[in-house]
């Protein structure tokens, strides 16, 4: 039976948001090849991000964005990659089709982010061509320690950002530095055009050496200085772009309102983990809980009750087939976080009811209602006694209502 309340359900521009734009497409008879579209939103996504419009470039999609990125900061093929295993395999597919080897690295538990430091220290960094970082599920963290790393020992470091669209904006809580930044306009991100990304650094020349990887090695004639690929993003992505930046403003606020409100409510019993820097002033599209390590069955339960999860990150990549023979530092720290890291459902139109009755059931599964871990705060949802799954079909039933 399909979940009473799922996990994700993107929301794009709908089409009459999207015609207007559209329309001018039909005017223009420019559909692909850096049209005015294409140049507007991307003049856009800089203003967004606070650089200048050269500083920022469409790509097909980040993960097609990151392999480029690497070869645009000219790794050495056949070199080695590090990079955390607590990622999507987005990652360690970029470095693979880059022409790097893979090597897993930890990270600390307090920032699901590898240790600059640590990276500093190794003994082996004259073996390493290349450094991703990860921003995990679009936390902010500081880039200056990487920057410095690759400016002292010269390896190019490429930062994957692809849920950091709001964290890099203008002002907000990731600062752009020098490594060159990948963000992903996926239709499952907070801000999604389908499928894209966009590319943010701040050197002009790398950048220029980016552009030109994205389409057959030109720029600006049809002499092929590099053996580029096709990564274009059409007019038609573009409009979807434009259509979504017209409705950024009011999108945002409804994410950040809906982080606030699961902040506050699993907060409020501190039963469950939080993603580090939830809700510190940006917003996601995803809600990321770490289970205690006394509850095995958390996300079962929660299924029971026709709440749907997703461990997005899965068990980390080292343990999906295309990675296990990749080499790896010790993980136990991934190992951890793969074991209790579950994603609760986060969509644009959930409803307070909803975020009550899926932070009712999580306090449920845990048991911090029977050990009665802090507030006395009464159920969002139904009378005693009544099956747990009728509870959940009425709060649905009550937030339909309340969209109408
Ligand atoms: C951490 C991370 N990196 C890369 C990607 C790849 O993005 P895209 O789907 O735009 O290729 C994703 C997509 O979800 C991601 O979560």
């Amino acid at each position: 039976m399909a979940p009473l309340i799922p996990v994700a359900k993107p929301k794009l521009p709908v089409a009459s948001a999207i015609l207007p734009y559209l329309k001018e497409i039909d005017a223009n008879h420019w559909y692909t090849n850096h049209g005015l579209l294409w140049l507007r939103f991307q003049g856009l996504l800089a203003e967004h991000w606070g650089v200048e419009s050269n500083n920022v470039a469409l790509v097909a999609n980040a993960t097609i964005g990151l392999t480029l990125a690497l070869r645009a900061s000219g790794v050495r093929p056949g070199g080695l990659c590090l990079l955390p295993s607590w990622t999507f395999v987005a990652s360690p597919a970029a470095a693979i089709a880059a022409g790097l080897r893979v090597r897993f690295i930890d990270v600390d538990p307090a920032t699901w982010m590898p240790d600059p430091a640590a990276v500093a220290a190794r003994d082996d960094l004259d073996e390493i061509a290349a450094i991703m970082i990860v921003s995990p599920f679009g936390m902010p963290f500081d880039v200056r320690p990487w920057d410095e790393l690759s400016e002292r020992t010269g390896i190019p470091v490429v930062i994957d950002a692809a849920a950091a669209f709001d964290t890099m904006r203008a002002g907000g809580p990731l600062a752009i530095a020098r490594s060159p930044m990948v963000v992903s306009l996926h239709a499952t991100k907070v801000f999604g055009i389908g499928e894209g990304g966009a590319v943010v650094c701040r050197d002009g020349e790398w950048l220029e050496r980016f552009r030109r990887l994205t389409t057959f090695g030109f720029l600006g004639s049809r002499v092929s200085t590099a053996p580029g690929i096709n990564a274009k993003v059409s007019e038609y992505g573009a409009a979807i772009g434009l259509a979504a930046f017209d409705g950024w403003t009011a999108a945002r606020a409804r994410f950040a309102a809906l982080t606030e409100r699961y902040r506050r409510r699993l907060g409020e019993r501190g039963a469950v983990g939080l993603q580090p820097r939830f809700g510190e002033g940006w917003v996601t599209s995803t809600m990321n809980i770490v289970w205690p390590s006394d509850c095995q069955d958390g996300a079962a339960r929660l299924a029971a009750e026709g709440i749907a999860t997703l461990a997005w990150w899965g068990q980390g990549c080292h343990r999906q087939p295309a990675y296990a023979d990749c080499l790896r530092d010790p993980l136990p720290a991934t190992e951890d976080l793969a074991q209790r890291t579950v994603g609760l459902p986060f969509w644009l139109d959930m409803t307070p009811t909803q975020v009550d009755a899926v932070c009712d059931a999580v306090h449920r599964a845990c048991g911090a209602e029977a050990r009665g871990d802090a507030a006395s705060r009464p159920r969002a949802a139904a009378p005693d006694g009544m099956p747990v799954r009728a509870q959940i079909a009425r709060a649905v039933a009550a937030a339909r209502s309340e969209r109408r």
